[in-house]
């Protein structure tokens, strides 16, 4: 008996702390940020596997993801890194945790063609989910001001 009353008092808390959790969670996304006006982390893993595949496709760049697209592991690193970064960027509840924009570009000599090709793909893969123009602008604006960090490193 004193065991059944355990297991159930226990299951109520796990029941509790499941529900407070999950409220919190939901009462911390801003409705209005851009992470909620582009659709969430589905709209931009969407997003991002779109871009992924039009960089690939892409003969301006693509040479320099070959070691990355030939490695699953790699990719799917590249993958997560940039959910998180545009997730986080847009006022989201991820956290980037990888190198900083000048680090992981350093010794890439990067050119500004080769960046506009990468920010184009970018742009297609928002079109492809008819993302408005209000939240395209907002997304390049933010990622607008890393080229410094990623051009001719
Ligand atoms: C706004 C523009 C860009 C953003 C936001 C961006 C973002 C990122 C991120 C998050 C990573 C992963 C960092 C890590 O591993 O810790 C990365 C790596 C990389 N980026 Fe960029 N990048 C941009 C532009 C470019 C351009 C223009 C090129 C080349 C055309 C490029 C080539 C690479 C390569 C080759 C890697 C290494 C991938 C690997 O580790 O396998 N990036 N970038």
């Amino acid at each position: 008996m004193k065991k059944v009353f355990f297991l159930s008092a226990s299951m109520l808390l796990v029941l509790l702390t499941y529900s407070a959790c999950k409220k919190e969670v939901s009462y911390e996304i801003d409705p209005n940020s851009l992470y909620s006006r582009l659709g969430g982390i589905d709209a931009i893993s969407a997003v991002t596997d779109q871009f992924l595949a039009n960089v690939a496709a892409d003969n301006a760049i693509n040479a320099r993801f070959a070691a990355t697209v030939a490695n699953p592991a790699r990719l799917e690193l590249l993958r997560n890194n940039l959910i998180d970064q545009l997730c986080e960027a847009a006022g989201g509840p991820c956290k980037y945790k990888g190198k900083n924009m000048r680090d992981a570009h350093k010794g890439m000599n990067i050119t500004q063609a080769e960046f506009n090709a990468l920010v184009a793909d970018l742009v297609a893969a928002l079109d492809k989910f008819k993302v408005p123009q209000k939240e395209k602008s907002e997304l390049l604006g933010i990622l607008g001001p890393m080229q410094s960090d990623i051009v001719g490193q």
